[in-house]
């Protein structure tokens, strides 16, 4: 079967970010994400102390989202990225929600800590919504206490891994810590985290080699969405689940 990809990570729209920079960079990498398996796409900007979500930047962002989205051929949902700040703690999490999904998006910081990042996850659950740990694998705070990732597991947090890990293109740690998070059956979730050509969002790769250690089935249910339940549509608009089992 060919796989049907859900991609909920990537920075394919222009946001002032280090993604991508207009819309028609992102419409190629677009198109080249969807010749390689992508059916499911999510935007997902960068909210951080350095680039919080003003009202004008939304409606910057929504704006070019509205254009690519027109676009793109495969389908395009909008959520963002949480970098763990105080000032979201007097936010509704519910702006930053994955679009049609009970699900929000925030990353340990790479570099000390996760204690705000607690806080802002569970800012999330009080929500009503589960937090999904964006690359654990790439974070000081898990590669140094690897029982971290254990336990944001145990919480119900999804933990989603980036498939440039896998592929060794951060470091051997990263990569170690990637495939160990997966061999545990502690990562929900594969995605690309795509920002440029140089690191597109593309996830076949990091598929064949996920299918080869852990089996086809295992492989599909952290590409295919279902731990968010989604299903990417197919050519027909069935969900990928229904049209091919
Ligand atoms: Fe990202």
């Amino acid at each position: 079967m060919e796989p049907r990809f859900v991609d909920i990570h990537s920075h394919v729209v222009p946001s002032g970010d280090d993604g991508v920079q207009a819309v028609s960079e992102g419409l190629a990498l677009g198109h080249d994400a969807f010749e390689h398996g992508t059916r499911l796409l999510y935007a997902t900007p960068h909210v951080s102390p350095a680039l919080p979500l003003t009202d004008d930047r939304e409606r910057r962002i929504r704006e070019a989202f509205a254009k690519l989205r027109g676009l793109a051929p495969l389908e395009l949902r909008l959520g963002f990225e949480l970098t763990p700040m105080p000032s979201l703690l007097a936010e509704d999490p519910w702006r930053y929600v994955l679009e049609q999904t009970n699900h929000v998006l925030v990353e340990i910081p790479f570099l000390g800590s996760a204690d705000l990042f607690i806080d802002v996850g569970e800012w999330i659950e009080h929500a009503g919504l589960t937090p999904i740990v964006a690359h654990p694998e790439r974070t000081d705070a898990v590669l140094t206490n690897p029982a971290l990732a254990d336990e944001l597991a145990e919480r119900g947090w999804l933990l989603q891994v980036n498939a440039s890990s896998l592929l060794g293109r951060h470091t051997p740690e990263m990569e170690r810590e990637g495939w160990r998070l997966i061999d545990d059956g502690l990562a929900a979730l594969i995605a690309s985290d795509g920002h440029r050509a140089t690191r597109p969002m593309l996830l076949d790769g990091a598929y064949e080699l996920t299918r080869a250690r852990v089996g086809e089935e295992q492989a599909l249910r952290l590409f295919d969405g279902s731990a968010l339940g989604l299903a990417a549509p197919t050519a027909t608009g069935q969900p990928a689940e229904s049209a091919t089992r």
